[in-house]
């Protein structure tokens, strides 16, 4: 996953309020290799660092987004980079086991982190999410891919967001996995954009 400077944080927080709660979708948004992997066999991230994150249009992704979602191995690496780039925007983090948060006193980066764990199914954490939310915006859901299956094998997501960068990986984790046999959903493509680096931004929703 790619994550925004703090300047950039500052520009998303300032425009975090854009849409009416009405219009709250679910939204899967990854960074994806040309052959369809989300990270490497080792599960690490490193062929996103030749990309400059602020010139890829996160800022004004995440300007819409409220609440997130992760599973619990996707917000293990997000700590480990040492970042916490989503703001005090309230996060659910999949887990059967206790979260271990760090001490944001020796961890300032981590002290507007808003963070809660959850073993909910999708629609029932979605539900629970829109229960709990003030603000408008979309709910992000970050990855990874077991969370992603799930969201999708429960036909809860109702738009992609899809940055592909022109890397091959040959292995690694696919951006949908253990998915049953014979599932498919078509999509309808709202739009896509080329942006620096050769990267395709595009945006996909529920047919
Ligand atoms: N390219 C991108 O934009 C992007 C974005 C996000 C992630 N990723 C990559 O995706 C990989 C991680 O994906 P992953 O599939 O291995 O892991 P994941 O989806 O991040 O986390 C899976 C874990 O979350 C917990 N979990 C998930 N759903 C749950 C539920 N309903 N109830 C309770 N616990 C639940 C379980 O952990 P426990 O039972 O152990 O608690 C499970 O093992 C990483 O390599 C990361 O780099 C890439």
């Amino acid at each position: 996953m790619m994550v925004p400077s703090s300047s950039e944080q500052a520009k998303i927080d300032r425009a975090h309020r854009a849409t009416e709660p009405a219009d709250r979708v679910v939204v899967a948004s990854l960074a994806i290799t040309l052959d369809g992997f989300v990270a490497d066999e080792r599960g690490g991230v490193s062929f996103l660092d030749a990309f400059n994150p602020d010139t890829l249009g996160f800022d004004r992704f995440l300007a819409g987004v409220a609440a997130l979602v992760m599973g619990r191995r996707t917000f293990d690496q997000i700590l480990s980079f040492g970042v916490w780039p989503y703001g005090s925007r309230p996060t659910t983090v999949l887990t059967t086991r206790p979260l271990v948060l760090p001490d944001s006193r020796a961890q300032p980066w981590f002290a507007p982190a808003r963070v809660a764990a959850s073993a909910l199914a999708p629609e029932e954490l979605r539900a629970s999410i829109e229960r709990s939310l003030g603000a408008p915006g979309d709910i992000w859901i970050v990855g990874g891919a077991r969370v992603l299956a799930d969201f999708a094998r429960a036909d809860a997501i109702d738009r992609w967001e899809l940055t592909r960068v022109p890397v091959l990986l040959a292995r690694g984790v696919p951006l949908l996995e253990c998915m049953p046999s014979g599932w498919s959903r078509k999509l309808t493509h709202t739009r896509s954009d080329v942006l620096p680096g050769g990267v395709v931004h595009s945006v996909y929703s529920r047919t």
